[in-house]
């Protein structure tokens, strides 16, 4: 392999779908997708060993995986994964949001996790050769999207506890709407109980299905109690907020300001929240990233002068915080309706994803 020369989209091999969906087939799976519940017709491929590198790139028909039983990712989770979105422009061309960003992060992932670098040109020319097949799954209708979600998993079959010597790059792809069901509204938020994401010098960082299943449990004590989500505590003091099971938090003050969670390594620095600072900043706004206290939260909702909360992320785009919840309090945001401010920055976010307004910081990347 020519290691100088950027990966384009057309090193990937081309196997069609024999079977792929009719366009009204297609088109009634993307009428309501539930999040991640529907694929297109493809995926991409790419595989890695320990002594030729990336290679074997391909698109082929989207299928189960035949993976060794002894694979490390089934054994040790050495595994990570990344979430971006194509969406389709009123002129019917296909952009994707800041792609460059989840590139970037997957590498710091990969490298958390010791699996080998996805090259930025090696990422998007995935994303380039699955949409060239399956382009027409970027759905049309109201504020959906194109979901694009990358993964690096170790297939050597080894028990040993070391990083895998063979690697597998999967590119999928899945037509989404909103993500919580009953679409954009005020959610409620639990905080966890004695539970926590991340440690310092862990993997919260990382984009790693581990971090996702440790979760899980927290998030159905969440959902026991009437919650849609869970807000993780810091694991040393347990008193500042972290981040939710997938998403980042932001809290808008009486005066306007915005605060946010600084990242310290065990947050998941997000996309959409580091595009959410940016615009807020463009417009003049002050933007805090900084420890924020449970409890300083808690009185400044029940004070008035905590006025909006939400949570953002590439799935959950802005939405809004109604209600913050534990055992021992239940404390509504403001009147629980959306924040102004909050559907203004996902009113502007998104004009900019759907090419609505224009794309002033030059976040968007024209694949078709
Ligand atoms: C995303 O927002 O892309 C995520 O990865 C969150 C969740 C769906 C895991």
């Amino acid at each position: 392999m020519d290691v100088s020369a950027p990966v384009t989209a057309a090193d990937y091999a081309l196997e069609r779908n024999p079977n792929a969906a009719s366009a009204p087939d297609r088109e009634l799976a993307m009428e309501a997708p539930a999040f991640g519940m529907v694929f297109t017709d493809h995926m991409a491929r790419a595989t890695w060993t320990l002594e030729g590198g990336w290679g074997n790139r391909r698109v082929e028909p989207f299928a189960d995986l035949s993976l060794h039983p002894g694979a490390t990712v089934l054994h040790y989770s050495q595994q990570v994964f990344e979430g971006l979105k194509a969406y389709r422009w009123a002129d019917g061309s296909t952009r994707l949001f800041r792609p460059e960003g989840n590139a970037r992060r997957m590498a710091a992932s990969a490298a958390r996790l010791s699996l080998p670098p996805v090259s930025e040109d090696e990422f998007l020319a995935s994303v380039e050769a699955l949409l060239a097949v399956d382009g027409d799954w970027v759905p049309t209708q109201g504020e959906s999207s194109l979901y694009l979600r990358p993964l690096l998993m170790g297939t050597e079959a080894c028990l040993g506890v070391r990083p895998s010597h063979e690697v597998e790059y999967l590119l999928m792809a899945c037509p989404v709407g909103a993500y919580f069901a009953g679409g954009v509204r005020p959610v409620s938020i639990w905080v966890a109980q004695g539970f926590h994401r991340a440690g310092e010098g862990g993997t919260g960082q990382a984009k790693t299905g581990g971090n996702y299943a440790g979760s899980l449990m927290p998030q159905q004590q969440a959902q026991d109690n009437g919650c849609d989500q869970v807000l993780f505590l810091d694991a040393r003091e347990d008193k500042y907020i972290e981040e939710l099971g997938g998403m980042n938090v932001f809290a808008v003050r009486r005066d306007g300001t915005v605060v946010t969670p600084r990242v310290t390594g065990t947050i998941l620095e997000g996309v959409t929240r580091d595009s959410v600072i940016e615009l807020l900043r463009a417009e003049g706004r002050e933007v805090v990233e900084r420890d924020i206290a449970l409890e300083d939260l808690r009185s400044g909702i029940a004070d008035g002068s905590v006025v909006e909360l939400f949570a953002c992320g590439t799935a959950a785009v802005v939405t809004p915080i109604a209600r913050l919840v534990s055992p021992s309090f239940d404390e509504v945001v403001a009147d629980g309706g959306p924040g102004t401010l909050t559907m203004h920055v996902r009113g502007a976010l998104t004009d900019i994803q759907y090419g609505r307004a224009e794309d002033r910081f030059g976040w968007m990347t024209r694949v078709s």
